[in-house]
């Protein structure tokens, strides 16, 4: 994975608050409990061994481990994130969460066939085709044999190429994201040896979670908060940002599908 620098970088603690603020405590992506929910629905997580890939703050492995007794682990790139997040585990949920850092997609620091379901929201996004395919690869030997793989991810109607709008949100916000189709999303998921069992189009929830953002964020109250902090260029930016993910998803430059997968 060669933009690993970049993307920690990408990722600074600025970057980092304002995205908070956006999404909620814990949360790096959309739609905080209510999304991680519904992506999950269906899965019988109690006492269940769940792995997050890119579990950010910690927001979803906290929550499962809360709400499910699962015993929950986190792996990022980024280790001011994982220091961050197991800083924000609850003292009763010692030992039941615990968050990893690690660097070498090519290998997850877990024996084989170490969990029940594999969960990542909003991740593989930062990662082109083949490096999707060597991390799939892991996540699948790292999963046990009856085990599901859930990604909730971003997704172009164009191979390799993103629209206008979503070009001017990754310049406002500084990142670099990588323009896969749902069609390269099976190719390298039956590569990696995953089987689909459905792709479910979320587009319209996260466009109404990312308008509900724009109005927490116009607010007065938030505004002169985040004011101690940043330019108002940054904040009216930072408005703007969501506007045109907004609208890329209104006008399906962008689609946000859950995507399930077994072995
Ligand atoms: C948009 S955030 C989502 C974080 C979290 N899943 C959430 O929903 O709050 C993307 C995260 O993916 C992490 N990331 C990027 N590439 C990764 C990789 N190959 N393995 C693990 N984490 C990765 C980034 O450091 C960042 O924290």
């Amino acid at each position: 994975m060669d933009n690993l620098d970049q993307l920690q970088e990408e990722y600074s603690e600025d970057f980092c608050t304002l995205l908070e603020e956006a999404y909620g405590e814990g949360f790096l992506s959309e739609g905080g409990i209510e999304a991680i929910e519904n992506s999950v629905k269906g899965f019988p997580l109690n006492n269940k061994n769940i792995l997050d890939v890119g579990s950010g703050l910690g927001g979803a492995a906290i929550h499962f481990a809360q709400e499910y007794n699962a015993l929950t682990t986190g792996v990022e790139i980024n280790q001011q994130m994982v220091d961050e997040a197991n800083r924000r585990v609850p003292k009763k949920l010692t030992g039941q969460v615990k968050f990893l850092y690690y660097d070498d997609i090519n290998h997850l620091p877990f024996s084989d066939e170490s969990f029940h379901l594999v969960y990542s929201k909003e991740v593989f996004l930062h990662l082109d085709v083949e490096d999707k395919l060597t991390l799939f690869k892991e996540i699948r030997r790292v999963l046990k044999d009856e085990g599901y793989f859930i990604i909730v991810d971003w997704l172009s109607p164009l191979k390799d190429h993103w629209g206008d709008k979503l070009k001017d949100m990754m310049r406002l916000d500084g990142i670099t994201l990588f323009a896969n189709t749902q069609e390269d999303y099976r190719d390298v998921l039956r590569q990696s040896g995953f089987k689909i069992v459905s792709i479910a189009e979320e587009s319209e929830n996260y466009a109404q979670y990312n308008k509900d953002i724009i109005n927490h964020l116009k607010r007065d109250e938030i505004q002169n908060k985040l004011k101690g902090k940043f330019s108002d260029k940054e904040i009216q930016d930072n408005i703007l940002s969501y506007t045109l993910l907004y609208d890329s998803l209104k006008e399906k430059e962008l689609f946000i599908q859950r995507i399930v997968c077994k072995k």
